[in-house]
Order: structure tokens, then sequence, then C-alpha cells
């Protein structure tokens, strides 16, 4: 039986400083993943904009993403790494799926409720149909894997919302053109021009959380720089933030059952666990019957040493945005050439011409 070709796509927006959290929950994965499947990397621009960015804060972002990708250890030559915009099929094809998704599917979205705010008449269109976007990112390309933090998961699911609905759709289109993949859903084989696609989301980061409130995600966005380590904070300010993050005054249990309703605590040794590729339980059979006054500064010096060479490496690659732009254009003409075939099969599904 035929399959979907396996294929990992994922994304950042550079829409502000790229944080631990994006690293640890998102980029670091990613490197892992590059020996087992063709990846592409994307540096989501047009999604930064569904929220006004100052246009040189943008370029300058735009540049630091890819170049914190490729610090990180991703091989823009033997993958892609390429910005949105340059490929214009991504807008072509979330048109398209536009006129899929149903607008009951975008009112449950919450990283819209989230970022709209209680003004929500003021938000922009982009950011409502945000998801469909992201839908024809994953998509374009049939990606069959998806490695995000957990924030992402609800755009995951519709994701694969939109392309079921396609499936179902056009099912008849599909089968006349002999394009479709069976694919097995519970227990009906179903004949799919769109996989669906499946989330990665694991290990001990995918939520890493403020460095002052437990309770709240690490974000670009938060306005206190301290709540967040960014790429490209040096070493000093690395040890800073960690000394000065929030804790509880108990010292750090031996079981993770004992992280339960301390959410600083439990994100602390989450961040040391994936800086370490351990779990949290090998953390705290290391460090259980500890003070934070003793944890913190072993923490501080692994996320330096984990974290400065790949600053270095972005400040270096950054001193010559003429080297990003050439991998950036080499990697969106290699996406293209995969994205204009799913596109122009998309549209003869649809019964749009174009010949
Ligand atoms: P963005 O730019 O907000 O975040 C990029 C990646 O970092 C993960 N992440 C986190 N992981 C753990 N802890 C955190 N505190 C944390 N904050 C962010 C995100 O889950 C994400 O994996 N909509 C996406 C970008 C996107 C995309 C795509 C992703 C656009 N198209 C297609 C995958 C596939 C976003 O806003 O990510």
């Amino acid at each position: 039986m035929a399959e979907f070709t396996q294929r990992v796509f994922s994304g950042v927006q550079p829409s502000g400083n790229l944080h631990l959290g994006n690293y640890l929950g998102a980029v670091r994965r990613w490197v892992e993943l590059q020996d087992r499947y063709p990846c592409i990397f994307c540096v989501v621009d047009l999604h930064a904009i569904t929220v006004y960015q100052e246009p040189k804060a943008l370029e300058h972002a735009t540049r630091e993403v890819a170049a914190a990708y490729i610090a990180a250890g991703i091989d823009a030559q033997k993958h892609i790494v390429f910005n949105q915009s340059r490929v214009p099929e991504h807008a072509e094809l979330a048109w398209l799926f536009n006129c899929v998704v149903r607008l009951g599917w975008l009112n449950r979205m919450t990283q819209f409720k989230d970022k709209a705010g209680k003004d929500r008449e003021a938000a922009s269109a982009g950011l409502y149909v945000y998801p469909s976007l992201m839908a024809a990112d994953i998509l374009a390309y049939r990606a069959t894997h998806v490695p995000v933090g957990e924030d992402q998961k609800q755009h995951l699911e519709l994701t694969r919302d939109i392309a079921a609905k396609f499936n179902h759709d056009y099912a008849e289109r599909i089968a006349e053109r002999g394009v479709g993949v069976p694919t097995t859903i519970g227990d009906e084989t179903v004949n799919a021009w769109f996989p669906l696609t499946e989330p990665l989301i694991d290990g001990p980061a995918t939520r890493v959380m403020s460095l002052r409130d437990g309770t709240k995600k690490m974000s670009k966005s938060d306005p206190s720089d301290l709540s967040r380590i960014n790429l490209t904070d040096d070493a000093e300010q690395i040890s800073r933030k960690i000394r000065k993050a929030k804790t509880d005054p108990d010292g750090l249990p031996s079981e993770v059952a004992g992280l339960a309703g301390r959410p600083e605590a439990d994100n602390l040794v989450g961040i040391y666990a994936a800086l370490t590729g351990k779990t949290r339980q090998d953390v705290l059979a290391e460090f259980g019957g500890r003070q934070f006054s003793e944890f913190k500064p072993v923490l501080a010096d692994l996320a330096v040493e984990v974290l400065s060479p790949i600053s270095g490496r972005m400040r270096e690659l950054l001193s010559d945005p003429a080297g990003i732009d050439a991998t950036l254009r080499d990697g969106a003409g290699r996406a293209r050439e995969i994205a204009t075939a799913t596109i122009a099969e998309t549209k003869a599904i649809m019964g749009l011409i174009d010949n």
C-alpha cells in the first residue's frame, strides 16, 4: 500500500527574541529529527505580521531566527531553511483552506482569544485566520510530522480537521485523478490527498514557564525580560535570571509527585532535564533534598554551557546578513518546487482551471 512520504515541517515566528522555551520545546528537538526525516524549517514571517511588526525589526528578527536554527545545529544544506513570505504558495493555499475551515472551528482557537485580548474588533483579520495559514505551511509539503511545543497542539488538531474535511469533500475527485493515498482512520480506510499530520509534542520541556511566574508560559511578548532566557543573552544575564527566578521556600523533592502544586520548582527541574537530555525523575534522583540555593548555580552553569556556543555562533552568522539571505533564498527555491506541485494538484482537485 502506498504511503505518504514522511516529512517534518516546523516553524518559529520572527516576532521578538527567541527564548529558552522555543529552543527546548522546538528547535533542539528538530536537530534530533533531522537524521531520521527530510525536514523543512521555516521562519514564519507572514504569521508574525498578523500583529504589527516594525519593518526593520522584522528583517532583523527573521535573520536572527534563521541564524538560531543553523547555530543550534540544523543542516540547511541537507534540509530546507527559508522564510515563509518568499514562497507565495503558502498564502495561496491558506486562501483555499479559508474556504474549507469553518468559522466555528476558528472561534474555538484559544491562541486567537489570548492574542486578541478583550478588544477583538481591533484584531487583524490575519490573526483570526492564522490557523489556516499554519495548515497551509504544513500541507503545502504534505508533511507527516510536526514537532512543536504544547501551545501549538490545538492548531495542529485544526490542521488535521482541515485535511480531513478536504479529503472528504473532494473524495470523488481525488479518486478520479488517482492521486489519493489510502489512509486508515479508526477502522475506515479513506483516499487522502492530504495526510493527517502527527504532532510531535514530547520531552520534559514542551511547556517552559516564565521564570517570574510558574503559571505563565515563557513568552517572547512578556514585558519582563527577567521572565525568559533569550538565546542572545550572555553568560552573566543567564546566571542573573536563573538566580532571580522565583521559587518556593522548600527544597527539591526526591520524587516527581513532590513537584505537584509547585509550578516554579517543576519548571526549573524540567529545564534542567531538557538541557541534559534526562527525565525529571533522573534530576530529582540527583538533587532531591537539596535547596534551590544549591541547585540554581548548577542550573545556571549548565544553561551557560549549552547556550553560549549557540549564541556565539548566532553572532558570527549575523555578522554576515548576506550569507543568511543566501541560505534563505536557496531554501526557498527548493521549498517552492515541492509547494508548487502540491498547490497545482490541489487546485485541479477543486476544479480551479490552471492550464
Ligand atoms: P512560536 O513562534 O510562538 O513558537 C515557536 C515554537 O516554540 C514553541 N514554544 C514553546 N515550547 C515550550 N515552552 C514554551 N514556553 C514555548 N513557547 C513557544 C512553540 O510551541 C513552537 O513550536 N504558530 C507557531 C509557528 C508556526 C508553525 C507552523 C509551527 C507557523 N506555522 C507550522 C509548526 C508548523 C508559533 O506561533 O510558534
